[in-house]
């Protein structure tokens, strides 16, 4: 009989790893785990709970927001508040980030960033979701946490994850000592452990971009398409072009069969069109954790340091061998 270890007791065995105070980071990625059940469970029936089609309202980057972009968000919040060890929460879908002041937060040590709903435009057509999160403790030590403190290099994050809700719900997550991935089992309503220690392969042979903005792409982007799609057997080309158009399930697939991620700066998107904070961060830290490589395609994206929340930011990651050829296409 083959023994399941669940994401409660993985957790419990790794927090010796964690650097600080050991219940407090466990709690908090226990937190996403049950908030990332409740949204599972409204996603799988979302054709039958009037949760499909838009809210009505445009978040702060301009784009309409779905009725499940709200409900995520919200059920993440809900859990992290009352957890007590978040003590603020930034999302995509909010303008500002929310301090929370309760009793039970306002003393807390970490701070949030999410992305609630990934790939909105795929939920009213039943293609793979997800939530992205990232971790940082908070750098003051007095009073309310500030602005500051969540503008932090992503060098800097304790943890991030991603939550794909796909054929099926698996949780993937970094305390910046390996990924591991665990598969929802929906029969005892617990993540499994299933891909323990995930290493993407150094080369792969998928691509992943969005080419119906290929006149928009710097000319290094469009030379490296074009070197995709060239014939080569000993490099393995034509590469494979697959795009879904939610970025946890394009990453999820590469990271679990080698392969690139390209969101680059367009001429309609100068700074690119991902955001560093909720999006960039956390998948580049998961990256890099398995071995990979996420830059800007000019620089490592862990190490910029934002500016503001809904920063956007470029994003070349994969498989280090196909980020490293796009970087060769970019220099001047
Ligand atoms: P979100 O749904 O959180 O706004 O994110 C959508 C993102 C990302 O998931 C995806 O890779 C990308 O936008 C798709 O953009 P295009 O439709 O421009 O390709
Ligand atoms: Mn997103
Ligand atoms: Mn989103």
């Amino acid at each position: 009989m083959t023994i399941m270890k669940t994401l409660g007791q993985f957790i419990i065995e790794k927090q010796a790893d964690f650097p600080y105070a050991k219940g407090e980071l466990s709690r908090l990625l226990r937190d996403i785990g049950i908030a990332a059940k409740v949204v599972n469970r409204e996603v799988n029936k979302a054709g039958l709970a009037d949760i499909l089609g838009e809210s009505g309202h445009v978040n702060i980057q301009g784009e309409g927001q779905k009725k499940l972009d709200v409900y995520a968000d919200e059920q993440f919040m809900r859990a992290l508040s009352s957890g007590g060890e978040c003590c603020v929460f930034a999302s995509e879908e909010q303008d500002e980030a929310v301090y929370l002041n309760s009793t039970v937060s306002k003393d807390a040590k970490y701070i949030v960033c999410i992305d609630p709903l990934d790939g909105s435009s795929n939920i009213d057509v039943n293609v793979s979701v997800g939530t992205i999160f990232s971790i940082y403790r908070r750098k003051s030590t007095e009073g309310e946490a500030t602005l500051s403190d969540i503008l932090q290099k992503g060098i800097h994050q304790v943890a991030a994850g991603y939550i794909i809700y796909g054929s099926s719900t698996m949780l993937v997550y970094t305390t910046g000592k390996g990924v591991n991935g665990f598969t929802l089992d929906p029969s005892i309503g617990e993540f499994c452990l299933s891909h323990p220690n995930i290493i993407i392969p150094e080369k792969g042979n998928i691509y992943s971009i969005n080419e119906g903005n290929y006149v928009k792409f710097p000319q290094g982007i469009k030379d490296y398409i074009k070197y995709c799609q060239i014939e080569d057997v000993a490099t393995r080309r034509p590469y494979v072009s697959r795009y879904i158009g939610s970025m946890v399930a394009d990453i999820h697939r590469n990271l679990l069969k080698g392969g690139i991620f390209l969101y680059p700066t367009t001429s309609s998107h100068p700074q690119g069109k991902l955001r560093l904070l909720y999006e960039c961060n956390p998948i580049a830290f998961i990256v890099e954790q398995a071995g990979g490589k996420a830059t800007t395609g000019y620089e490592r994206i862990l190490d910029i340091l934002p500016r503001e929340l809904h920063q956007r930011c470029s994003a070349i990651m994969g498989s280090r061998e196909m980020v490293e050829k796009v970087e060769d296409f970019l220099r001047p």
